[in-house]
C-alpha cells in the first residue's frame, strides 16, 4: 500500500513509500484494531519534519511515513476489543508509551523520558497510508454525527489539553474565576483553543496578525470570541483597553510572542506555551521586570504538549458542544483538501506557500 513519507534529516524528501498492509493480529492479545484511513491532517510539524528540522525514522527504516492528524473507519477488529466496531468512525491518538511511571499510567503525554514516540513524528511510521493497525488503547470512536469534522480531532486533542491543565494547575490558587482570556495565534489551536474558552464561559481575545475580516476573524467571532489584528493593535494596548488576561494560550510558532504575552498576564494568572518552535531564534526580553511581576503576582507558565487518550474524549466532547453552541462554524477551518495520497506534491506545496490555508487535509479515500 502506498504511503507518505520523508527521509529523516534529508530537507524536502517527501515522497511515496510502499508499504506491506498492516494485520490485526500483529497487535497480541486480540488488541488489534484494523482502520481504513479516511482522511489525514498535515500541520506545521509535518512541514518542519519535511525541512529536516526534526524527526526520526523507525528503528530498521530510512524512512518515516507522515501523518498523525487521522481519521478512519474501522474495518477489523481483535477478539479482545469491545469500544468499537467494524463500520466504527475512529481517530486515533499520536504518542505511545516510552518507560517512564507516567507512560505506565496512560500518560505517556507527560513521559519523563527525553525520547517520545509518535506516530508519523519520531520513530514511529504515522496515518498518512491507506491502512493502518494499532492497540485499541489508543483508538478513539467519533460520533457519526462529527464526521464532518475528521482530522480536527487530533488538534481538538492538544487544545483540550493545554486548557484543561491550565485548569487543572490553578487549583493551587483555592480559588480562581478566569473572565478573560487572550489566545494568541489564530491558526487551528488558537482558533480551537478559543472554542474551547468560550465554552467555559471566558471572554476571549484571539490575536492574529491578519486585518480582519478575514476567515480567521470570521471563524473567532462566530465562536464568540473578539479578534483582535495585532498589526493595529499590539498585546499590550489591548491589555491597557480591556484588562489584563487571566488565562493566555500562547499558539503563534513565534517564540517572541510567547515572550511578549508574559508582560501583560494578570496577577495570579496563567500563560500556556503550545507552539513546538524549531528554530534557533534568540530574543531579548525585559528579564529584571518579567521576573519581577511574576514572582510579585503568583504567576504560572506551563506547557503543554500531546493529549492522550482522555483529552482526546474530552476535545470530541467540546467540539460536539461547539457544533451546537456555534452551528456551521467549526468545519470552516477545513479550509483545504488534497485528492489522494497521489498528491503529496500540493499537499506540502500548499502547507508551505498556501497562506490562506488554515488547515490542509488528504481526502485518503472515500466513506
Ligand atoms: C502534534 C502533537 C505532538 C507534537 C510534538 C504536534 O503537531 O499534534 O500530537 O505531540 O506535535 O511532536
Ligand atoms: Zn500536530
Amino acid at each position: 500500500m502506498k504511503a507518505v513519507a520523508v527521509v529523516p534529516g534529508r530537507p524536502n524528501s517527501v515522497h511515496l513509500a510502499e508499504l506491506p498492509p498492516p494485520r490485526v493480529e500483529e497487535i497480541p492479545n486480540g488488541r488489534g484494531v484494523k482502520v481504513r484511513v479516511l482522511k489525514v491532517g498535515v500541520d506545521a510539524t509535518d512541514r518542519e519534519i519535511n525541512d529536516a528540522q526534526y524527526g526520526n525514522a523507525p528503528p530498521g527504516y530510512d524512512f518515516l511515513v507522515l501523518g498523525h492528524e487521522s481519521f478512519g473507519v474501522v474495518e477489523e477488529i481483535g477478539h479482545g476489543v469491545k469500544h468499537v466496531k467494524p463500520g466504527d468512525y475512529v481517530t486515533c491518538t499520536v504518542r505511545r508509551p516510552g518507560n517512564s511511571i507516567y507512560d505506565m499510567i496512560g500518560r505517556s503525554d507527560i513521559t519523563s523520558e527525553e525520547t517520545y514516540y509518535e506516530r508519523g513524528i519520531n520513530l514511529l511510521h504515522g496515518f498518512l497510508t491507506e491502512y493502518y493497525v494499532d492497540d485499541a488503547e489508543f483508538v478513539v470512536k467519533m460520533p457519526v454525527g462529527l464526521k464532518h469534522l475528521h482530522v480536527l480531532a487530533e488538534p481538538m486533542s492538544c487544545a483540550a489539553k493545554a486548557v484543561q491543565q491550565a485548569f487543572e494547575a490553578q487549583r493551587r490558587l483555592h480559588v480562581w474565576n478566569p473572565k478573560i482570556a487572550f489566545v494568541t495565534g489564530a491558526g487551528q489551536i488558537g482558533l480551537l483553543a478559543t472554542l474551547v474558552l468560550r465554552l467555559r464561559g471566558l471572554e476571549v481575545f484571539t490575536l492574529a496578525r491578519a486585518k480582519s475580516p478575514c476567515l480567521k476573524s470570521e471563524i473567532a467571532t462566530g465562536m464568540g470570541a473578539h479578534y483582535i489584528s495585532t498589526s493595529e493593535t499590539s498585546i499590550k494596548q489591548l491589555a491597557d483597553k480591556v484588562g489584563k488576561p487571566d488565562i493566555i494560550i500562547e499558539a503563534t510558532g513565534s517564540s517572541q510572542m510567547a515572550f511578549d504575552a508574559m508582560e501583560v498576564l494578570n496577577l495570579n494568572g496563567v500563560e500556556v506555551w503550545t507552539s513546538i518552535t524549531g528554530g534557533q531564534r534568540r530574543v531579548e526580553v525585559p528579564a529584571d521586570r518579567l521576573n519581577l511581576t511574576w514572582v510579585l503576582g503568583n504567576k504560572l507558565l506551563l506547557g503543554s504538549v500531546n493529549a492522550n487518550f482522555r483529552h482526546f474524549e474530552l476535545g470530541i466532547a467540546d467540539l460536539a458542544l461547539g457544533e451546537v453552541t456555534y452551528p456551521g462554524v467549526i468545519e470552516r477551518i477545513l479550509t483545504t483538501p488534497v485528492r489522494g495520497v497521489d498528491n503529496y506534491k500540493e499537499m506540502m506545496r500548499l502547507l508551505v506557500e498556501e497562506k490562506s490555508a488554515l488547515k490542509v487535509y488528504v481526502e485518503v479515500a472515500e466513506g
